[in-house]
């Protein structure tokens, strides 16, 4: 997105246009009456001159979908010009120095479907400002540099009134809030509603008390414990490895059950997506666990990462999402097993970011231009942006990284800051120049790295020699690109399996790089890019019995790992496009490696799981092969009884050795066991009708055993008699319920993918304005790859239908699925028409939102 594209939508917003607002705002004084369809916001906020811009300027607010009641300025009655994206009042009619300016609006929570600004959901006021949601609440600067202390008064006949800071006084029918640290709009929050909390208390290393509060409807209080031990563990975590500590006396986090993302941040009031905070063992999977973990640590770790120091204007997103990002991979590596969660997060970083950087949406870390940012929030910026972090770590050491984060939290609290302003603190403690380092974050698209080895004997010992030579291929906007640097970590294994040269990081920063290795005894077999230390595609022509070598002797987990994956690519490639058989190398080193009972159960859980169908179909078109997904899928299951043939002495034993029985507990150990024993469990059913899923489905004692099973039989097609029983116990449970409408969806068979979105759409518990639900079924359409491209193109005409059907409702929502699309280039001209014609039907629904067009626009390649 660097140069500006030709007929770039009027409403672009660029990053070299930055300018410091006129005004600087210390306090802020808000008072919310709350109503369901007239809520009145009174707005107090003290204006001074900001000595960045001197002269007079007029006072620009933002503001959208407001009406205004009044408008004072020190007191008078001023009529400022309206339009339908905020207020101006010009500088002749503003007093010279400072000036308090007083307005009072009127809002309806109770119809404001997008879930941005003040909504309610479930009869509970709550709010969702990020990125630009505060300019629906009230006339304000709603912009990240703009940094002010707000006191809030909430006056509602709830029992429960929340907002920002200390609570600072409260009576019937009102509370006040009091946030002394400045914060931007967007970390403004406040609910309100019929809520009970699951207390508990957490002392700071340096003494202080913390109320630690979540608060969620009643009924769903059994299901916080494993929500608040993650917090204080992010909270422990947080003092020993970054020295930060937390900064109020009361931390809330609320649960809520309509929400477009995750979770939210804002000040000392996290708001989270029912999803992923509440849980138990007998609703949520391990991997639920897991992720809430994660998540609580990641808004957590915002407090210093994002609120403490925050982001000059949204081009700096990846300052704050992805250094916190970074932070929670750091954090769910040191709960658990570093090798399994490094696996984790390339695994996502390849099915998401790489797809969206190898097609028309693209865009750079720090992208240059948008036309929504809500469209940013992407795994580009969050995931890539960690990516960079990592690699920043690597070069610099774990020494001079933990000085530079220092110095970054002490030079700018309390500031907006940049990504110039985050690489010098770098710069400055380790004397490197990082110019080209930023290139990380100017340029698009993932580079891609060849191998040449050379080795010649010699009499004091051979000498090594790779050759790496990257290219960074073209995206949209930025044909042309430039080296980056990149940490190439390798270690080099003898014949025998001997380590004989450790993990050595080489820097590559030329088009064309060669590093030398001597004194070796023989040719060594290496092992490249380990731990995945650079976010790059390797290309590198490997004979099978190399990759067999590594899956059974490398000591580096991830790139053991990846050696049965590339073994498994390879085999399926051959599979789709020649028509081969299993390669024997891939079925002998799963088998070895899945009973190998000194390996951590779940590393070997995920090198059993074969490649998805999306990064075969990547991976065929990465080759110059057009991708067909039912060929992609046919060889899949072709491989899976493969697998399951070959293995089918042990499985039995194997399932068996996996049960885990005691209390439930969602700890990696047991959760790593679960994980195998489903993998056995899968593998078993392709051989003996489903009658061992069947007997774990009935014999379940937690929703990872259920679910999973279910999951299993219904993949194979068995399993109707379960599903009956699933949503009959779970009829009233609308979190688990999301899971019953996903699952017929992911599991459907491809040329029934699209009639089961179509069933489940007409049932009477499918909600289009939650979007959980909506997701659930929609989302499991686009991940269920070969229903989602299924010949006939229904796949694509029923999202396209419920895109245009969500779009006026919540059309952060649309627009954020609308990416399932961004893959057509990969396929055939059929395929390739259906897509496009699917996006320009998009295009031309009436009144279509700036979201969904810019997505759709960016696709078709506006
Ligand atoms: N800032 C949130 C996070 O990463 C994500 C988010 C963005 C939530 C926009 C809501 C709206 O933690
Ligand atoms: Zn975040």
């Amino acid at each position: 997105m660097s140069s500006p594209l030709i007929d770039a939508d009027p409403r672009t917003v660029y990053l070299v246009d930055y300018q410091p607002y006129p005004f600087v705002l210390d306090q802020v004084h808000l008072t919310f009456r709350l109503a369901p369809r007239a809520t009145r916001v009174l707005a107090r906020l003290s204006f001074a001159p900001n000595p960045l811009r001197p002269g007079r300027h007029d006072l620009r607010l933002n503001g959208e979908k407001l009406t205004l009641i009044s408008a004072l300025v020190d007191g008078r009655k001023v009529v400022p010009a309206v339009d339908p994206e905020g207020l101006t009042i010009a500088a002749g009619d503003l007093p010279p120095g400072g000036f308090v300016l007083e307005t009072e609006v009127e809002i309806s929570p109770e119809t404001n479907t997008a879930l941005e600004g003040l909504y309610m959901s479930k009869g509970m006021y709550c709010t969702q400002c990020e990125a630009e949601g505060f300019r629906k609440i009230t006339y304000y600067p709603d912009r990240p540099d703009v940094m002010a202390r707000f006191f809030v008064r909430l006056e509602g006949a709830m029992p429960v009134l929340l907002s920002n800071g200390n609570m600072v006084a409260q009576g019937e029918g009102w509370a006040e809030w009091d946030d002394p640290w400045p914060k931007p709009a967007y970390l403004f929050a406040l609910v309100a509603g019929d809520l009970v909390a699951h207390p508990d208390r957490f002392t700071t290393k340096s003494g202080r008390e913390v109320a630690l509060n979540i608060w969620v409807r009643p009924g769903d209080e059994t299901r916080c414990a494993w929500g608040m031990q993650a917090l204080k563990a992010s909270m422990t975590w947080d003092e020993d490895v970054y020295g930060r500590e937390y900064d109020l006396d009361i931390f809330n986090i609320v649960a809520v059950d309509d929400f477009n993302m995750g979770a939210m941040e804002n000040k000392g009031l996290n708001i989270f997506n029912s999803k992923v905070v509440l849980a138990s063992p007998d609703t949520a999977t391990d991997d639920d666990f897991a992720r809430i973990e994660a998540i609580i640590a990641h808004e957590y770790f915002h407090n210093w990462t994002g609120n403490r120091i925050t982001c000059r204007d949204w081009f700096q997103l990846c300052l704050k999402e992805g250094l916190t990002v970074f932070r929670d991979q750091q954090f769910s590596g040191d709960m658990r097993s570093h090798a399994v969660k490094r696996i984790e997060d390339v695994l996502m970083l390849r099915a998401r970011q790489f797809r969206e950087d190898q097609g028309p949406l693209a865009h750079a870390v720090r992208p240059e231009s948008f036309v929504e940012i809500n469209n940013f929030y992407t795994a580009t910026i969050y995931e890539k942006g960690a990516e960079i972090i990592g690699m920043l770590k690597r070069l610099v050491g774990d020494a001079d990284y933990a000085r530079a984060l220092d110095l970054y939290f002490t030079r700018h609290d309390g500031q907006a800051a940049t990504i110039e302003d985050w690489l010098k603190v770098f710069e400055d403690v380790t004397g490197r120049d990082l110019t080209q380092f930023k290139r990380w974050y100017s340029q698009a698209g993932t580079p891609r790295l060849g191998v040449h080895e050379a080795w010649a004997a010699g009499v004091g010992g051979g000498t090594y020699t790779l050759t790496f030579t990257q290219t960074n291929p073209p995206t949209p906007g930025q044909p042309d690109k430039e080296a980056k640097v990149i940490p190439i970590a390798v270690g080099l294994l003898n014949p025998n399996g001997d380590e004989v040269v450790p993990t050595t990081v080489l820097e590559m920063n030329k088009p064309v790089q060669s590093f030398q290795f001597t004194g070796l005894s023989a040719r060594p077999i290496p092992s490249i890019l380990r731990g995945f230390s650079a976010p790059v595609i390797l290309e590198r022509d490997v004979p099978q019995s190399e990759r067999a070598f590594l899956l059974a002797h490398d000591t580096d987990p991830f790139n053991r790992w990846e050696a049965g994956r590339a073994l498994a690519k390879d085999t399926l490639a051959r599979m789709v496009t020649k028509g081969a058989e299993p390669a024997a190398d891939l079925l002998e080193g799963m088998a070895r490696l899945a009973f190998d009972d000194s390996v951590d159960p779940a590393f070997r859980a995920l090198a059993l799981r074969l490649p998805s169908d999306d990064d075969m179909a990547a991976t065929l078109h990465s080759v110059g092969h057009v991708p067909d997904p039912l060929r992609i899928h046919a060889a899949k299951r072709d491989l899976g009884l493969a697998l399951a043939k070959r293995l089918a002495a042990g499985l039995p034993q194997l399932e068996a050795a996996c049960r885990t029985d005691g209390p439930f507990s969602p700890d990696a150990g047991p959760a790593g066991k679960r994980a195998l024993r489903l993998a056995a469990l899968s593998l078993l059913t392709r051989l003996d009708a489903g009658q061992a899923a069947k007997a774990a489905f009935a014999k379940a004692s937690n929703m990872t055993e259920s679910f999973g099973a279910l999951s299993i039989l219904l993949e194979n097609g068995y399993g109707e008699e379960e599903l009956a029983t699933f949503g009959s116990r779970w009829a009233q449970d609308r979190l688990v319920m999301d899971k019953w409408f996903a699952v017929q969806v992911s599991m459907a068979a491809p040329d029934q993918a699209a009639a089961t979105v179509d069933r489940l759409t007409r049932h009477p518990d499918f909600d289009m304005k939650n979007p959980n639900r909506f997701r659930a079924v929609l989302g499991a359409l686009s991940a269920n790859h070969a229903g989602f491209h299924h010949d006939s193109g229904a796949g694509y005409r029923v999202l396209a239908d419920w895109l245009i059907r969500l779009d006026p409702l919540n059309p952060q929502t649309a627009a954020r699925m609308s990416a399932a699309f961004e893959t057509w280039p990969r396929y055939d001209a059929d395929r390739q028409g259906m897509i496009r014609a699917a996006l320009a039907r998009i295009l031309a629904a009436p009144g279509l939102s700036r979201d969904l067009s810019e997505m759709a626009g960016r696709m078709r390649g506006a």
